[in-house]
Order: C-alpha cells, then structure tokens, then sequence
C-alpha cells in the first residue's frame, strides 16, 4: 500500500495528539487521583430516608462551626423544598438520590453536582452575597425533568 507522504505526517500527527490527550487523562487520573465527584461514601438508596444523615434533611451546624445541608433528590424535586442559609459561612452540600441520576447545580456557582443513588456527594461552598440562588437538575430523570428546581436563599448572619 502506498501512502502519500502528507497522509504519513497527518497519520502520525493523529497518533501522537491521540496518546498526548490519553496521556494527559491517565496522569490526571492515576498520579493526581482526579476521579468522579463523590462515591466514596455509599448509602443503600432503599433505605436512605433511615441512613443517618438523610434521616434528617436540612441545614445543620456541623462541630467545627460550618454547615451542612442535607438533601435529597427524587423525581422531581428536593427534599428540603425551601432551602436557608447564612452569608459569608462555607456550606456543604450532602446530596444522594431515592431514585434515578439527578442533579444539583446552583447557578451562578461552582455547584454542579451528580446525584446518584447509591452515592453520597458534596461540594462546599460559600455564598459571599444575600440572594435567593436558583437550583436545577441538569441530568435527565424523567417526564418532570424540566420542572426539577428549587431555590437557595442566603440571608445575612
Ligand atoms: Cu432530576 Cu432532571
């Protein structure tokens, strides 16, 4: 078979930006350990309204002075429906499912989160400004998916 010597430089090109990108994932992952959000914590998602924490959603002051607010999703909503929390005070976020893939994304933040059942996610964050932040699913769960929202609301301390 003949090749043209473009198609060779072209080819190897492929080849070479090919094993770079792979190379690029495979450090990512296995020397810096950058895995999937979450699964490190695991919760049977039939039984997750008895598994502590998700026995008590909501917001909690946790020992060390920060917070946490305990959630869960199901089609098509989150358990708690209204959600406060103070300004300037870092927030975690502990999320699983009793049902299929959603999410939890708080636009306008670095929160975007999978929530899936089975697994226990968080993100921590802290809101700087007093406002009411708009939360949406982006993962599609179903016939309600685009109906799937709710609202943080950051009051001042
Ligand atoms: Cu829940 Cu889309």
């Amino acid at each position: 078979m003949h090749l043209h010597k473009f198609e060779k430089i072209w080819l190897v090109f492929g080849i070479a930006a090919l094993v770079l990108f792979l190379s690029v994932v495979g450090v990512s992952a296995f020397h810096q350990g950058h895995t999937p959000s979450g699964g490190h914590m695991r919760v049977d998602p039939e039984k997750v309204r008895e598994t502590a924490p998700f026995n008590q959603t909501g917001l909690r002051q946790k020992e060390d002075g920060t917070y946490e607010v305990v959630m869960i999703a199901q089609a098509f909503g989150y358990d708690p429906g209204k959600i406060q929390v103070p300004a300037g005070e870092q927030v975690t976020f502990t999320a699983t499912s009793e049902d299929v893939v959603h999410s939890f994304s708080i636009v306008g933040t670095n929160v975007n989160m999978m929530v899936v059942p089975g697994q226990v996610n968080h993100k921590a964050h802290t809101f700087d400004e007093p406002g009411t932040y708009l939360v949406v699913c982006n993962e599609y769960c179903g016939s309600g998916h685009h109906f799937m929202s709710t609202e943080v609301e950051v009051v001042e301390k």
